[in-house]
């Protein structure tokens, strides 16, 4: 779609962004990097300069920036990754992807955090940048943040996806079928007691 000027964004958070590699490479090249329930900064490479998430050199993207490299504001709820030496000795990975960011486990072990492709609208997040606005739940531990800078890091990203989805074309046949398909159709319960969710959708 996206090499018929059809624009088709992707964002793959947490196994969305394992799978990813996993597309690309056509194998499974994840190792043991357990990083449960901690929030860490980014270890920004070199290619982030010329990233299109990153690369803006406007102030927002600089406080972000600033934001992202210091303080503790990117959750990690995860087992596996992608350390940087088997990304960058994959050769359908590394001519797909720039490696943006880092991160070390609780362990020591290097992986990859953000990736994002060359040619294309797509984006990869190792870490969750939708929970420090929604989640709350005790389950989730103390290390999940919800300070203003967290807060502005979510926002960023959403903002940034939602452009990229801006620039689709694509819709609804009609009006009625659009109604149907709405969230809005669907109860919303209140679910912190029994899962790591504050809310969840039922279809
Ligand atoms: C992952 O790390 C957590 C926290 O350090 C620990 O409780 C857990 O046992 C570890 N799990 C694995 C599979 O290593
Ligand atoms: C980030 O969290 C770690 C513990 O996971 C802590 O050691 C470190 O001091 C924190 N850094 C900041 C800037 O809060
Ligand atoms: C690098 O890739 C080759 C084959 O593609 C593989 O045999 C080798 O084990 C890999 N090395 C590392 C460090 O991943
Ligand atoms: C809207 O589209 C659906 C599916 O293509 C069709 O079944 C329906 O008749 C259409 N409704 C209107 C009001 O055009
Ligand atoms: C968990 O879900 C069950 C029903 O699915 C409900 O009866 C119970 O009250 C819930 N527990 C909490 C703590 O919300």
């Amino acid at each position: 779609a996206n090499n018929a000027d059809d624009p088709f964004p992707i964002w793959g958070t947490c196994m969305g962004f394992q799978l990813l590699t996993y597309l690309t490479s056509g194998e499974n090249l994840l190792t043991d990097t357990n990083s449960t329930l901690v929030s860490y900064p980014l270890y920004f490479q070199q290619a982030y300069k010329t990233s299109k998430l990153f690369g803006s050199g406007s102030a927002e993207t600089g406080d972000i920036i600033n934001i992202l490299s210091k303080e503790n504001v990117t959750f990690n709820a995860h087992f596996y990754g992608i350390t940087p030496k088997t990304f960058n000795n994959n050769t359908k990975l590394r001519t797909f992807y720039r490696m943006l960011t880092t991160n070390y486990d609780d362990n020591g072990k290097e992986f990859v955090s953000m990736i994002e492709a060359f040619k294309y609208p797509f984006y990869g997040a190792q870490w969750h940048p939708e929970k420090n606005n929604f989640e709350f739940v005790a389950k989730l531990g103390p290390n999940l943040h919800h300070s203003a800078d967290a807060i502005k890091v979510t926002l960023y990203m959403a903002q940034f996806f939602v452009n990229e989805a801006r620039k689709s074309s694509h819709k609804f046949k009609n009006a009625t079928e659009e109604a149907a398909a709405l969230i809005y159709n669907f109860p919303v319960v209140y679910t912190a007691g029994n899962t790591s969710y504050e809310q969840c959708y039922f279809f």
